[in-house]
């Protein structure tokens, strides 16, 4: 396969999100450019607007109107989160300092995933957090006055830290997260650009009472989980050369590209602009032959949702590959390392699970058969990665689950690997 051209793959899942739950909540006007308009950004817009916010419809320069701290209206309606965990969980946080309550809906994937981990933090400050089954999906927040945390979430997760900071952040309470270690920052960074004083040391984050958010003008940057498909495919091509343009390179971010260039991957970084408080940079991707990497703990935060990618990767190089610490992967949009590894074997890979990551072997054939990503964007992209390799012949069932977070997804495949 010969790959070549540029891509600028869409806005980063993570800080287009949090760009217009934060602009909501400030007063007066930002403009936010570059946002990603993909199924769970639409998720978050929709849930704002039956908070009460005039979020108009993505577009590439949005102009918005924050209602400030406690300006947001009881809803008449459910937050509908769709398959949105950042959605759920930043909002879920937003919600616990407010004086109402909120309803909050998904589908069948996030219905399943663990709420429980703000469901804690948050009762403990004063909120209080009502359960039709489990710990998952539907959930009703009842907010009220909260009173300051000092929180050891014993894991590395973004959405919790978050959930912590943006509770502590309308109510106007001092708020302490310590992590196992530390998970990405978009946060913090464009908390601080809006004025809020937020200390980070080490893996502890401390958000000091702000009277109010100060809007803010946003240059979203390229995804790196996206970028990090096409990092792949440059990789494991016959020829050509692939560059990807504007790509966020926060250091909380880039662990695949760690890893892979660990396994011997040809990949050029040039730091070029720092854009809203994130460094950001060019990526110009060759084939090279590629050798066995070990992924441990540590490790695991700064490439979460690359893994399945890894895993894939490793598969369409016949190199081995194993991932351990990772059991997060379990509670994602899917049971990742179960649907990674069922989907492998599918096409011929050689595959284990661990309880707490996966094992791929080193093998030499080529891959064959038709996978079932079961809804999850991230895996159908992976394999569609491995479908584009010469030799492989590989069917995605459900291709159009990666509109949740790269719409044109398939489209940008087919341009550099026709
Ligand atoms: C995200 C945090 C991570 C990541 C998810 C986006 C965020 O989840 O996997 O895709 O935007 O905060 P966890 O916080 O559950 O690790």
């Amino acid at each position: 396969m010969n790959v070549s051209g540029t891509i600028r793959v869409p806005g980063d899942k993570s800080i287009s999100h949090r760009s217009l739950i934060f602009t909501s909540l400030a007063e007066g006007e930002s403009v936010v450019r570059g946002i990603l308009d993909s199924e769970d950004v639409r998720a978050t817009a929709g849930a704002l607007r039956t908070l009460g916010v005039a979020i108009p419809p993505l577009a590439k320069e949005m102009q918005l109107t924050g209602r400030g701290l406690r300006g947001l209206r009881t809803p008449s309606q459910a937050l509908d989160c769709a398959n949105s965990g950042t959605t759920t969980r930043l909002l879920a946080g937003v919600v616990a300092g407010q004086p109402f309550s909120a309803r909050f809906e998904g589908d069948a994937s996030l219905s399943r995933r663990p709420m429980k981990r703000i469901a804690e933090p948050l009762t403990y400050m004063g909120a209080r957090l009502e359960f039709d089954r489990g710990d998952g999906l539907p959930m009703t927040v009842h907010g009220a006055a909260l009173r300051s945390i000092d929180w050891d979430t014993h894991a590395s997760s973004a959405q919790v830290k978050s959930a912590i900071l943006l509770a502590g952040l309308v109510a106007g309470v001092e708020v302490r997260v310590i992590e196992k270690s530390p998970s990405r920052d978009h946060t913090e960074r464009m908390l601080r650009a809006m004025g809020v004083d937020v200390e980070s040391d080490g893996n502890q984050v401390c958000l000091r009472p702000a009277g109010k958010l100060n809007p803010i003008e946003i240059d979203v940057p390229a995804d790196p989980s996206s970028a990090a498909f096409f990092v792949a495919l440059g990789s494991l091509a016959g020829s050509g050369e692939l560059t990807l343009t504007d790509v966020c390179l926060n250091p909380t971010r880039t662990g695949f590209l760690d890893v892979m260039t660990r396994m011997g991957a040809d990949v050029q970084v040039v730091a070029s602009a720092n854009s809203g408080g994130e460094q950001i940079g060019t990526l110009r991707i060759r084939p090279s032959q590629l050798r066995a990497a070990r992924v441990t703990e540590a490790e695991v935060p700064s490439l979460i949702d690359e893994l399945p990618l890894l895993a894939c990767v490793a598969a369409g190089a016949g190199v081995e590959l194993e991932i351990t610490g990772a059991a997060e992967l379990r509670v994602k949009e899917s049971d990742r390392i179960s649907t990674v590894v069922k989907n492998l074997r599918a096409v011929g890979a050689l595959a284990d699970e661990l309880p707490d990551g996966l094992r791929v072997h080193a093998s030499r054939r080529e891959l064959a058969g038709t996978i079932d990503p079961r809804g999850d964007h991230r895996i159908a992209m992976a394999f569609g990665i491995l479908s584009a390799v010469s030799g492989n012949r590989i069917t995605v069932l459900n291709a159009e689950c990666v509109a949740v977070s790269y719409p044109g997804f398939w489209e940008d495949l087919r341009r550099v690997a026709p």
